[in-house]
């Protein structure tokens, strides 16, 4: 074989290579496209079986769905309901949760106000314990106080009776008529006039001294003057407190059984009715009250002393006014007060020596038995108050009437009384009982008729007082003279104001008269003449006081 023919065989043979393998990858390809037809085909099929699915599930759906609507359709009424409900429910749901929120805030406010209290109530525990602490130290302190005062008490209850039986017995060395004479300051509506003049020897002793004037044969000019002495003479600046402390002793003795009267004496418009009672109305205050109003308070607080040791006492209160002879009972019925009401004296009056222990019950003495002043009301009173009150009430019925010397003079005598009954179980010496009367007595002016210009129904008034303090004066006088037995007739019956006072008049009463006097020159004719009856008085020492008490009489 030719090259050519090698050549053309080896082109034959290389196309027929080239084909095969062409032929190969054709073959290649188509198996390839074969499997990939074959699966899309089963992918298809697969997809078919899937529509085929989805429609019957749609188709069930849409059955289902119909059922749904019916059923949909049947509920809605009664869904329409529930909604409506459900509306209503939430609606109240918001109300009673802003109620709750309301509540809850006020819960929070109070819960707050509860802490604040938590917290002040721990601060006032913490000051609660110091308060505590500090109230057992002042309890300690006031025990400790508490038992010194007991002991200085008794020490002092012991120096006041010791004082009293000093007092009582200096009273009975000095006589028992005493007179102190007050002398009144000018009051402002008498600063143009002359002031009287006074010189004083000492607390006891004074001289009054007249103006100049002419003498008989007119060469000259002259003054008078007289000389008196007191038991003590008390200038125009005592005061009302520095009086009652010199008379408190006196007074007291009423407690331990003593007579006690006390006068004030003097010229309309002198001081007396301040003396004795002080200002009244609007104008009264503790600092100006007089001797009554003290007494009483002080009566009752060493009543309420003596108690301590043992004595009880029943207080009765008298309240008399002696009006142009007829006695006044301040204390009947508020009818009959101020009305004059008068009684009988009886036929045989107590006699003035006689112990009180003798009647049982003086209040309740037979009519035969009883003394002239016993005929009137006694008034049991439980307390300074009560009394008081009385006094009130009797200032009020007073008779007051107008004269030359005063706008405001009193016309009647004004006796006050009070009656102590005591008794002590608790004594070393067994049974004790005493029975002190107090008489308190605001004379009524002692200027005389011609001065107070006077005329009528004045005139006759101004006649009966002076009558009754000139018995008054007789009696001090007989009391005087009457000697150590008693021999003499004493003239009490010649006046109501010395019947009633009697008994604090006898020989066994201690009796004080204050001489009031105005410092008006202008009154110097009373003013001598009131110095002289006090001087009277004062010349006279009645026997020796006496004690109404009996020991061991039960
Ligand atoms: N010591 C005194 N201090 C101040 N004023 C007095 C004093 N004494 C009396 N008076 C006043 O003088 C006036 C007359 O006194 P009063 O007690 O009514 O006199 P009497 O009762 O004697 O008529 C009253 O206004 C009274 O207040
Ligand atoms: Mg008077």
């Amino acid at each position: 074989m030719s090259v050519e023919e090698a050549n053309a065989q080896q082109a034959v043979d290389d196309a027929i290579n080239a084909n095969r393998e062409r032929r190969y990858r054709l073959d290649e390809m188509k198996k390839r496209r074969d499997e990939a037809l074959a699966k899309e085909a089963a992918s298809l099929k697969k997809k078919e079986e899937d529509a085929q699915m989805l429609q019957n599930s749609i188709d069930g759906h849409n059955e289902h769905k119909s059922e749904h609507d019916a059923k949909e359709t049947h509920l809605r009424p009664s869904l329409e309901s529930m909604r409506c409900r459900l509306r209503m429910a939430v609606e109240q749901d918001q109300s009673i949760t802003s109620g709750i929120e309301a509540k809850e805030s006020a819960i929070q406010r109070t819960r707050g106000k509860i802490h604040d209290a938590e917290v002040a109530k721990v601060s006032l525990d913490e000051k609660g314990k110091h308060k505590v602490q500090r109230v057992d130290a002042m309890r300690d302190a006031c025990r400790e106080a508490e038992a010194n005062l007991e002991a200085r008490r008794e020490t002092l209850a012991q120096n006041v009776v010791r004082n009293r039986q000093l007092h009582n017995e200096y009273l009975s060395l000095k006589g028992n008529i005493r007179v102190f004479c007050r002398l009144r300051p000018q009051l402002p509506s008498e600063q143009n006039g002359d002031m009287l003049k006074v010189e004083l020897h000492n607390d006891r002793e004074m001289t009054v001294q007249s103006a100049l004037h002419k003498s008989v044969t007119g060469v000259r000019d002259v003054s008078s003057s007289w000389e008196f002495g007191f038991d003590q003479i008390f200038t125009q600046d005592s005061t009302q407190a520095s009086i009652f402390e010199e008379i408190a002793l006196l007074v007291q003795s009423a407690l331990d059984g003593y007579r006690v009267a006390i006068f004030a004496y003097g010229q309309t418009g002198s001081g007396k009715t301040y003396t004795m009672e002080g200002l009244q109305g609007e104008k009264q205050n503790s600092e100006d009250a007089g001797i009554i109003p003290r007494t009483v308070d002080l009566i009752f607080s060493e009543m309420k002393e003596m108690k301590e040791r043992g004595w009880t006492f029943q207080v009765h209160v008298t309240m008399l006014e002696v009006y142009n002879e007829t006695v006044n009972d301040l204390l009947a019925s508020k009818s009959g007060a101020g009305t004059p009401r008068e009684r009988e004296e009886p036929k045989t009056p107590r006699a003035a020596s006689q112990s009180r222990e003798e009647a049982k019950t003086p209040r309740a003495a037979s009519s035969t038995n009883e003394a002239f002043s016993e005929q009137y009301r006694h008034v049991r009173v439980e307390n300074a108050a009560a009394v008081h009150h009385f006094l009130n009430r009797a200032a009020r019925e007073r008779h007051v009437a107008a004269t030359a010397c005063n706008d405001r003079s009193s016309r009647s005598h004004a006796v006050f009384q009070l009656a102590l009954s005591g008794r002590c179980d608790s004594g070393a010496g067994g049974v004790q009982e005493v029975e002190g009367v107090l008489s308190l007595v605001d004379l009524a002016g002692s200027e005389r008729v011609e001065k107070s210009q006077a005329t009528g129904e004045r005139l006759k008034e101004a006649q009966y007082i002076n009558r009754s303090l000139s018995a008054l004066g007789d009696v001090v006088e007989a009391l005087a003279k009457r000697g150590p037995n008693g021999s003499k007739h004493v003239p009490y019956r010649n006046s109501k104001l010395t019947m009633l006072l009697k008994e604090s008049l006898g020989g066994d009463a201690k009796a004080l008269m204050f001489v009031n006097i105005s410092m008006c020159n202008e009154h110097l004719g009373e003013t001598v003449s009131s110095l002289r009856f006090a001087s009277k008085v004062h010349a006279c020492n009645v026997g020796v006081a006496k004690r109404v008490a009996a020991a061991g009489s039960h």
